[in-house]
């Protein structure tokens, strides 16, 4: 407990005073409510017992992607991670990690399960939502700022699912048969980035398969790739139940077998005493887990016992502040005709309020994805609710209808100024959607209503792409993700221009089931009844498939509109020493404030065999009307390096590169090049 020495030395002095029982013990869970005699009420999701004669406290584990949830009360629920990452607000990010971890803390846990960085191969998976969509580099970026806000807490992040988690379908037992090029360069550098720049302390290894082998005793996966590659020195914890044998998964890298000891505990201590299994890795094993503890203050700053933080309330305004923020940043204004938005409809006038998320009946299913990554809200603020009252201080009134009968909501939308109907689709952990399309009768609700008042406005509560029949009858339509309990005050600030959207789509939206990348059976859900998941597709997963198959998506990823517009203009290129500089500037044409995403692609030479572009960085800046700003980016080499599974190594081709700069993947304003030798 020498707070002077470094974590190493702590960790080498407790190994030296540890029994070979103790190490064994450290490796494994056990039920958490069992071994705290807890009968009801919230508990961990995760508990591995701590050893007061050793000062060594126990881990407290518990999800998740949107805020401390599993069975905890008195948290906040925050946006979906799908929308977190619709922000690209990395600041903002940091700020909902850091909120993350206090909450989880104050309720006692220190280990969080979360950020899950799987991409999204799949549009129809049933995880879509937790994830922060289907490019790399954004995935990543979103997830070093959660970790870095997370981390300062006394408290362990834990990046998820390690890897190629891309399915509900079969989840535990499919094999993601993926080339090496594609799997670091689309599946790994999340983890990468998580591990290297977020100094991530645990990873959690998958459920399912990877080229044939479980992942968690993948030794290419979990030795090759994550302790030597990416130079991991925390803690690798499986998923639950994701552990398949004892010497395999010790062997291969597996620290700590989650939720309970079937193939550690005492099939590990057997396989000690067999020789299967070295100390020296047992060593190891326990160095990960107790140096991890240390670096992030686990011994020194633990955090209140369950039973004074089981029913406490830790959603301070403060947090509420950042799930409302992240909220509104996160709504992507997706078709907007010439003045349907904002609402500035006048005194007298009158606003149609349609559809069930809207706040008829039991609205936590459209704030949150289901599984483990859902959050009981505290106090959630449905639209209804929040329009209501909007609508009031500008002199306006709302009438609504449920929308379980169309034609009655339609009646109700003819009669109003206008009206705002609230779709949703279901996603949950564990079953993948069968469809992109809206479920049953919502399609119809929203055809109904648009011909009942021509200023209809659809809002789109969904965890990611939805069909979209009705698009052209519509207004517009606003993407507002899965909210979080803030979600009435968001939609109503969106809605009346209180706040201007800036939301982008972190995930292209297609046009049919048929038109996306992994779109025959083998690829999804895999043959053999689901056993086998062919990568075919290959690095063309998302936007990088459809530009090469210059397919047109319905809305293409990086894609949001905003209440006022803006240009670009003056990109320069230019080397400073090993790395690139990409400036340029961007202008608030229009009159009113807001935000732009600026996104930087980068177009390999063709002989690199790449997609035909990639993004390489972003940044969000606010601007006030006619200000403009200039904007630096920087690129390193890696931001033009391909994998060569040949030598195992990233390298450049020399080439001809194009920097590509613009407001979504389909929307270039600016050109440049640079040239590699
Ligand atoms: C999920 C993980 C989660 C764990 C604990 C598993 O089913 O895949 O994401 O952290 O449960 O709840």
């Amino acid at each position: 407990m020498n707070t002077a020495l470094q974590p190493a030395a702590r960790a080498t002095k407790l190994l030296a005073a540890m029994s070979l029982t103790d190490k064994l013990a450290l490796l494994t869970g056990v039920d958490p409510a069992g071994a705290l005699g807890v009968t009801d009420g919230p508990i961990y999701v995760g508990y591995v017992p701590g050893n007061p004669q050793l000062c060594l406290p126990a881990l407290t584990l518990n999800d998740g992607p949107a805020g401390v949830g599993d069975t905890q009360v008195g948290t906040t629920a925050f946006p979906a991670p799908i929308a977190q990452a619709a922000t690209w607000d990395p600041q903002l990010q940091q700020a909902f990690g850091q909120a993350l971890g206090l909450e989880a803390w104050q309720k006692g846990i220190n280990v969080v399960l979360a950020p899950d960085v799987n991409i999204a191969r799949v549009p129809e998976n049933g995880r879509n939502f937790e994830a922060f969509g289907e490019d790399p580099f954004l995935s990543g970026q979103t997830a070093v700022a959660e970790i870095e806000g997370i981390q300062q807490n006394p408290v362990i992040a834990t990046v998820k699912h390690f890897a190629v988690n891309s399915q509900e379908t079969n989840r535990y037992y499919v094999s993601s048969n993926v080339d090496d090029r594609t799997l670091h360069e689309i599946y790994l550098p999340p983890f990468e980035a998580a591990v290297r720049q977020g100094h991530v302390g645990a990873v959690m290894c998958a459920y399912g398969l990877v080229n044939a082998t479980f992942s968690c005793q993948n030794q290419p996966l979990l030795t090759t790739v994550l302790r030597q590659q990416f130079g991991f020195p925390g803690i690798v914890m499986s998923d639950w139940g994701a552990t398949w044998s004892t010497v395999a998964s010790a062997n291969a890298g597996l620290d700590l077998s989650m939720p309970v000891g079937t193939f550690f505990g005492p099939a590990l201590a057997s396989a000690v005493t067999s020789g299967a299994v070295s100390t020296q890795t047992i060593d190891g094993m326990a160095r990960s887990i107790v140096t991890t503890m240390f670096r992030l203050g686990l011994f020194d700053r633990p955090p209140p016992p369950r039973d004074s933080a089981v029913s406490a309330d830790v959603s301070s305004l403060a947090d509420q502040r950042v799930a409302l923020r992240l909220a509104e940043e996160s709504t992507v204004l997706l078709k907007n005709t010439s003045g349907t938005l904002p609402l500035n409809l006048g005194a007298g006038a009158s606003i149609a309020v349609i559809g069930a998320p809207a706040g008829f009946g039991d609205v936590t299913p459209y704030i949150g994805g289901r599984g483990s990554a859902f959050v009981n809200p505290t106090d959630p603020v449905t639209p209804l609710q929040a329009l209501t009252a909007r609508a009031a201080k500008a002199g306006e009134t709302v009438v609504s209808a449920d929308g379980s009968d169309p034609t009655a909501a339609a009646a109700v939308a003819a009669h109003a100024t206008v009206a705002v109907v609230f779709a949703y689709d279901h996603e949950q952990e564990g079953r993948d959607r069968t469809t992109l399309a809206l479920s049953a009768g919502q399609d119809q609700l929203i055809e109904q209503v648009a011909q009942a008042n021509p200023r209809t406005i659809v809002v789109l509560d969904t965890g990611g792409p939805v069909l979209m029949p009705w698009v052209d009858q519509v207004g517009a339509v606003v993407e507002a993700w899965y909210p979080g309990q803030r979600d009435g005050d968001a939609i109503a600030a969106i809605l009346f221009g209180d706040v201007n959207p800036s939301g982008r789509l972190p995930q292209t939206f297609p046009t049919s089931d048929a038109s996306v990348p992994a779109s025959t059976p083998d690829q999804w859900p895999g043959s053999n009844d689901a056993q086998d998941a062919e990568f075919t597709e290959g690095l063309q997963v998302g936007y990088r498939w459809y530009d090469r198959q210059k397919i047109a998506p319905l809305f293409p990823f990086g894609y949001g509109l905003s209440y006022t517009q803006f240009s670009y203009s003056h990109l320069r290129v230019f080397r400073t020493g090993s790395r690139v500089s990409v400036t340029f500037t961007v202008k608030n044409t229009g009159s009113r404030s807001g935000a732009e995403v600026a996104q930087l692609y980068v177009d390999d030479p063709i002989v690199a065999g790449e997609p035909p572009k990639q993004l390489e960085g972003y940044q969000r800046l606010f601007l006030r009307p006619r200000r403009s700003a200039r904007v630096t980016i920087t690129l390193t080499q890696r931001s033009f390096a391909d994998w060569n599974s040949a030598t195992s190594k990233w390298a450049v081709t020399p080439g001809l590169y194009r920097i590509l700069v613009g407001s979504s993947s389909r929307d270039i304003r600016l050109r440049g090049f640079l040239r590699q030798r």
